[in-house]
């Protein structure tokens, strides 16, 4: 009863502001990060942390012993991350630490998508979890044009999100569209470590849209929208305005940056289909993903209902994310 009117807007009228101040923040969610070593894992913690969530991080003991992630640990640290040591392949680790939290996020990589049924497992003995986050931060799996072998990948996806519901589990899934550290620094040319400045291949005709987004700001949205019922149950799409472009459009972007005309080489669907069939692994994962988004518009094709989603910019106006114009600066 208390606990309740602690909550009520009357009540904390009559409170002195400190003590609202304080009430607000302890009602932040506590995050547990599943995978927050990883690449977009760690824009996720970071947010968390930055935005006062009582931030929980699932590592293995490996993780902790190595070298090459020990900054970043040093850094979580400094931000008052907790760790809890576990595996997501140890079931009673996942229940101990998922009974410390009231949300759990899950950004493991490609290899152990499938098996994130041992979280959705752990979530249901634990019994306590207010919101689940799977690992998504692409496309949304379910509207998606994608061939072999992207198609096999979004659709695991889209099973644990099958699962999730099955067991009715409150939840969101954050749809972040384009990585822009995965496409942008090479404006998506495979082989390069620069933005093109003489020839750059497009694939199909260059029209379809697609988001690119930093990935600092991923990580902002989805720690905003923990606690906010507006996005429970539902697909939260990141998608703000000024980073939709086509490919077109952001070549001739880049053109302007660098006061130069590139040569284009366009890529017919059926050449690129051709190449998908003809490269090995994973470079047939990166074309068909490249397909999906740059020659279908798998990112932009379809419309936000509020049936099942929101657009992330529009609910936080307040966050001012780098555009692709600004982003795309520091390649010049
Ligand atoms: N939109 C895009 O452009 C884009 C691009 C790439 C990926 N994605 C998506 O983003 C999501 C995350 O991918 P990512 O590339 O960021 O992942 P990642 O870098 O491969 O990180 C995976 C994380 O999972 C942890 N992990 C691995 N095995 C584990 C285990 N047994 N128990 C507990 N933790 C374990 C790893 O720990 P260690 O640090 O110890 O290895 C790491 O923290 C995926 O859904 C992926 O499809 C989207």
């Amino acid at each position: 009863m208390l606990k309740a009117l602690g909550r009520c807007t009357l009540f904390n009228k009559h409170r002195p502001p400190g003590n609202r101040r304080r009430n607000k923040m302890a009602e932040k969610s506590k995050i547990l990060i599943i995978g927050g070593t990883g690449y977009i894992g760690k824009f996720i913690v970071e947010a968390s942390a930055k935005y006062g969530h009582p931030t929980f991080l699932l590592v293995r003991e490996s993780t902790l012993s190595d070298p090459s992630k020990s900054a970043l640990i040093d850094s979580f640290k400094k931000s008052g991350v907790h760790f809890v040591t576990g595996d997501l392949y140890d079931h009673e680790s996942l229940v101990k630490a998922i009974k410390q939290v009231d949300v759990v996020i899950s950004t493991v990589g490609h290899l152990q998508l499938g098996d994130q049924g041992n979280i959705i497992a752990a979530i249901k003995e634990a019994g306590n979890v207010k919101k689940f986050y799977p690992s998504e931060f692409g496309n949304d799996v379910d509207r998606t044009h994608a061939v072999e072998p992207a198609k096999t990948a979004f659709a695991t996806k889209a099973g644990i999100r099958r699962a999730i519901e099955a067991e009715n589990i409150p939840h969101t899934y954050i749809s972040s569209n384009c990585f822009a550290g995965y496409f942008l620094p090479t404006l998506a040319q495979p082989g390069v470590t620069a933005p093109p400045r003489d020839k750059v291949v497009i694939l199909g005709d260059g029209n379809a849209k697609a988001v690119y987004n930093d990935e600092h700001d991923i990580g902002t949205y989805t720690i905003k929208t923990v606690d906010d019922p507006r996005t429970l149950n539902k697909i939260v799409y990141i998608k703000p305005p000024a980073n939709i472009y086509s490919f077109n459009e952001l070549i001739s972007l880049w053109e302007k940056k660098i006061g130069k005309t590139l040569e284009k080489v366009y890529l017919s669907e059926d050449q690129v289909l051709k190449n998908i069939q003809e490269s090995p692994v994973p470079l047939n994962v990166v074309l068909s993903i490249s397909h999906s988004i740059l020659v279908k518009g798998d990112q932009t094709n379809f419309e936000i209902k509020p049936s099942f989603g929101v657009e992330a910019s529009a609910l936080y106006p307040d966050v001012k994310y780098t555009t692709v114009d600004e982003y795309l600066n520091r390649f010049v």
